[in-house]
């Protein structure tokens, strides 16, 4: 099975799950969400191994904004924590960070250190990060309409289209995996999800773990990818 392993060039990941396995322990759901930072750190490291070049993580979606506010707060001070302590590592691991998302509503210390953050990992990486923090697909569409129009093109392709979004020039996902069980898309990458190969699985965020994203590659690799077309026999 190994040697048939066809490594997505870009995987896209919702970390769900965090709040229940927290409270399945009798912990308060942030507890989910650090357990889920240090999985997500080892997930980047693992997929940098595997040589995946692209990783996009959804950690904070537009509608999350609706969950109590303490638990907002909570969730963009590990953010924060997170992102401080780890800059010499990421910079050791050469990991490239970058964040998709609105970035008019976080508080202005945190958008300087993402700044920093992108500028100063952007030397010599082996594999991209992106953050989607305040980020919906239907958001990400609507500012793109935005600029083009402010631009007063009269007429745009998919291609012109498609550097305008967040993501920009960066790939198209071949893997979006969700966990913890829900099979939903959630208002992420509405756009460059066209034609995913989406996996998911019950296991909850924090007890996400190699083995887990290895088995979603395997399932993947033995995918036949059509985008649309007939395949010969
Ligand atoms: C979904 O679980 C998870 C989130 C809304 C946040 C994800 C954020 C992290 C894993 C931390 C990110 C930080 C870094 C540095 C990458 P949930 O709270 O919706 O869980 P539930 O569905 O069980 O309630």
């Amino acid at each position: 099975m190994m040697e048939d392993l066809k490594i997505p060039r870009h995987i896209a990941i919702i970390m769900d799950g965090n709040g229940r396995w927290a409270r399945q322990r009798g912990m308060p759901r942030i507890m989910g969400h650090y357990r889920g930072a240090e999985v997500a750190e080892d997930i980047v490291k693992y997929c940098a191994d595997l040589g995946v070049e692209y990783l996009t993580l959804f950690a904070f979606s537009t509608e999350n904004w609706k969950r109590p506010k303490e638990e907002v707060e909570l969730l963009f001070e590990l953010l924060r924590n997170y992102l401080t302590q780890k800059k010499e590592e990421l910079i050791k691991e050469r990991v490239r960070l970058k964040f998709i998302g609105r970035r008019d509503r976080i508080g202005k210390d945190l958008r300087r250190l993402m700044e920093e953050l992108e500028r100063d990992t952007a030397e010599d990486f082996r594999i991209t990060v992106i953050l989607a923090v305040d980020y919906g697909g239907r958001d990400d569409i609507l500012r793109a309409v935005n600029k083009v129009m402010r631009l007063e093109f009269d007429h745009v392709d998919e291609d012109t289209f498609s550097y305008f979004l967040d993501l920009g020039e960066i790939p198209d996902p071949d893997l979006m995996i969700r966990t913890a069980g829900e099979k939903r898309i959630s208002n992420f990458l509405l756009w460059n999800l066209a034609y995913t190969e989406l996996y998911f699985t019950d296991v909850c965020w924090p007890d996400f773990t190699k083995e887990e994203l290895l088995k979603a590659i395997e399932d993947y690799s033995r995918r036949k990818r059509k985008f649309g077309r007939v395949l010969d026999e």
